[in-house]
């Protein structure tokens, strides 16, 4: 079993497919942290992210464990992931990566929640469940803001809001694969939930989906 969560950066989707996850006891991808990987790891080698050759032999040797949390995290990774996201052939090699993983999942599960931009309309458009997760664009910077300073990141509010902005416009108006609500999948609006009732309400959708009571 598959469930696709695609959304917006800062919604709340990665939270959401982890929890998602424990609940139905499946496995869990979050595919931004691949790209995040491969943006990150260039930038740490003083690579210029602009060139999609480096870009792509990266996402061919991406090893997800060689950078740090607190890295991959930050913000200039979520840009750089962004900028290496619109190359077609970075993202082919990256959906070998989790097109494998839903197919075998590991840890023996049945199953993955898999978090992204993609997911329910090119990675897996066969999905038991779709989310497409959103939120406000202040909302998602006010989150943005919070998980950055308990990394103990100094930052400006405007600043991540453009930057935001600038990742939203990137995601949906690049021609590979954009960032997409599925024509079946359910459209959580989490700008007025907290984390918990997110939560609640993805389940409700997804048992409803599933045909469980
Ligand atoms: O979900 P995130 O903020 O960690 O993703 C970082 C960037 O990676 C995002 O701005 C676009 C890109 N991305 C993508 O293009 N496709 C995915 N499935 C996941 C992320």
């Amino acid at each position: 079993m598959i469930i696709a969560v695609d959304g917006h950066a800062a919604s709340g989707k990665g939270t959401i497919a982890k929890r998602v996850a424990a609940h139905y006891n499946l496995a869990h991808l979050d595919t931004g942290s691949l790209y995040r990987s491969v943006g990150m790891g260039m930038v740490k080698r003083g690579e210029d992210i602009r060139d999609v050759a480096l870009a792509t032999a990266a996402a061919l040797n991406l090893q997800a464990e060689a950078l740090s949390e607190d890295e991959i995290r930050s913000e200039a990774a979520g840009t750089a992931a962004s900028v290496v996201a619109a190359y077609e052939d970075v993202r082919a090699a990256l959906k070998r990566f989790q097109r494998a993983f839903a197919e075998n999942p590991p840890g023996g599960k049945t199953g993955a929640v898999i978090d992204g931009r993609d997911i329910g309309t090119v990675i897996w458009p066969n999905a038991e469940a779709k989310l497409f997760v959103t939120a406000s664009l202040d909302v998602r910077t006010d989150r943005r803001v919070l998980e950055l300073q308990q990394r103990g990141a100094i930052l400006n509010w405007a600043e991540i809001r453009a930057d935001l902005a600038d990742r939203d416009e990137r995601d949906e108006n690049r021609p590979v694969s954009p960032l997409l609500q599925a024509e079946d999948a359910y459209l959580l609006d989490t700008t007025k939930l907290d984390i918990e009732a997110a939560v609640a309400a993805a389940i409700a959708v997804i048992n409803a989906r599933l045909g469980q009571p």
